[in-house]
């Protein structure tokens, strides 16, 4: 069993059909052994279908809900937690996180809820996702540990207030959409600290993070992209180097809705 999340992971956001089959097996190839997915993705069957010959306990598997198919479809954690073990083929979660926080449910109650599965044996560790300082003290204040929280995290969006706060409280963060979904690979900043080491601004983004011991997610589709993003364990960014980077926090969100609640 991987006791500790992978640093590096694949993101399967947009990966449907072959395309994500491909991918997941080449990433699997490649080394890849934490994959990324959510009920809403619609590729977990997919997925399941690429990991099916690997070895399970060499895996660890992300997964998300959305708090209203609790309301419009599987009606309890426990058959949201069936419906993923369905689609992926697989019998445990290593992670399943509440995708989105929604106050109109209660969500602290919802919480305990997947600690229950943990009981049950179904998922392993219970996370959430896109939660705020906030958010996450509701569930504290009852007694609640969290964790993961999987927040978005690049050098233009540093969140060092809530991976402090995080920090504190023991909850672990993973990080998404770190390349703004390929905007920040053009950062002449990011690209000039890669090419003193032979690197590309993708690879310096990745290594920014888990020097920090951040697990990062990125998504890929071909070989070159998945090796590329891979292959960040041969190089170090020294103290200057992160400083930059740091510097470069402009505080924007790639993924923001008219209903995100990152305000609370
Ligand atoms: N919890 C949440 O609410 C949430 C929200 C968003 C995302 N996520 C997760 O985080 C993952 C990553 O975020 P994301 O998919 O939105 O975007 P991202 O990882 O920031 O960027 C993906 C984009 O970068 C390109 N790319 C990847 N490697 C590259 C390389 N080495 N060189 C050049 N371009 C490269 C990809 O192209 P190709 O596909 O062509 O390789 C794709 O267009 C998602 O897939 C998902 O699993 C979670």
């Amino acid at each position: 069993m991987q006791e500790e999340i992978p640093l590096i992971g694949l993101g399967t956001y947009l990966l449907q059909g072959k395309e994500c089959r491909k991918a997941v097996e080449m990433a699997l190839e490649v080394g890849y052994r934490h994959f990324d997915t959510a009920l809403a993705y619609e590729n977990q069957e997919e997925i399941g279908k690429a990991i099916k010959r690997f070895d399970r306990e060499e895996l660890f598997i992300t997964s998300k809900f959305f708090l209203d198919r609790l309301t419009h479809k599987e009606g309890s954690v426990e058959e949201i937690c069936n419906q993923v073990l369905k689609q992926l083929k697989i019998d445990y979660i290593d992670l399943l996180l509440i995708h989105w926080p929604d106050r109109s449910y209660p969500m602290e109650e919802i919480f305990a809820q997947l600690w229950k599965e943990v009981e049950k044996g179904k998922i392993r560790f219970p996370g959430v996702s896109n939660f705020t300082e906030h958010h996450l003290q509701n569930l504290y204040d009852v007694g609640l540990k969290v964790p993961y929280n999987q927040i978005e995290l690049h050098p233009y969006l540093t969140q060092k207030k809530l991976l402090n706060f995080c920090d504190l409280n023991r909850t672990r963060v993973v990080a998404y959409r770190s390349f703004g979904k390929g905007a920040l690979l053009k950062d002449p900043t990011l690209q000039a600290i890669g090419s003193k080491h032979g690197k590309t601004a993708g690879q310096v983004i990745l290594r920014w993070l888990i020097q920090q011991n951040i697990p990062v997610i990125p998504k890929g589709t071909s070989e070159e992209h998945l090796r590329e993003n891979f292959n960040v364990f041969d190089f170090k960014l020294d103290a200057s180097e992160i400083l930059t980077i740091d510097q470069l926090d402009r505080d924007l969100r790639y993924c923001d809705t008219n209903w995100s609640d990152f305000n609370y």
